[in-house]
């Protein structure tokens, strides 16, 4: 009995210190940026992530990604990623979803909780100005489901780096 507590105990004791700092509400895990590739902040699994400095400076893409969501998904997703009476509040479903599943959804679309009032998750595979864009509007979202970006518009963004615009010259065709 008493070894059996003992265990208990410090396994518990060793998700703690797992976890380390970070609470995990992120569907991707770790949100920490560890490296960049001109401007592009990855995460360590190599999933693109944010990066916010201490004076509230968001990294490129995620400033990116509030204009392109705010243009391409708001109307459905509502302001911000807080969600509306029609599509889920995305800052919530991406503390569940990871980077692919994300990126599954947005380009193959999805209709399956709402199935029965007809609405719908429409696919963007085909669509340049979300696919292109699609890493940014992962980035944003995720800071804002780690709540490491608040709502409205970032007030100040890092430079756009030479690789950003290469990629969405390319990208648009
Ligand atoms: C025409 C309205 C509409 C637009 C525009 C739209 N969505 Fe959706 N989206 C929905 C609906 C409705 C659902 C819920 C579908 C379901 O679960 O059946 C959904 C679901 C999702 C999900 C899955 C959420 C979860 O909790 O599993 C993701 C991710 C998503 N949308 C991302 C986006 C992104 C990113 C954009 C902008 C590029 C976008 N959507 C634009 C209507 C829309």
């Amino acid at each position: 009995m008493q070894r059996v507590r003992r265990v208990a105990i410090a396994t518990v004791a060793a998700v703690i210190v797992s976890m380390g700092a970070y609470a995990v509400t992120d569907g991707s895990g770790d949100p920490s940026a560890v490296k960049s590739d001109d401007g592009k902040w990855m995460d360590k699994n190599d999933v693109p992530t944010f990066k916010v400095e201490p004076d509230g400076t968001v990294d490129w893409y995620s400033y990116v990604g509030f204009t392109r969501y705010s243009s391409e998904c708001l109307r459905c997703h509502g302001p911000d990623g807080m969600g509306s009476t029609y599509a889920p509040a995305l800052m919530e479903s991406m503390k569940r979803l990871s980077y692919t599943d994300f990126y599954a959804v947005v380009a193959g679309g999805k209709q399956d909780v709402s199935a029965s009032q007809g609405l719908v998750m429409p696919a963007n595979g085909e669509n340049k100005n979300v696919m292109c864009f699609i890493d940014a509007m992962y980035v944003y979202l995720r800071a804002r489901a780690d709540d490491a970006i608040g709502r409205g518009r970032p007030q100040k963004h890092a430079p756009k780096p030479e690789a950003f615009t290469k990629a969405e010259d390319e990208c648009m065709g």
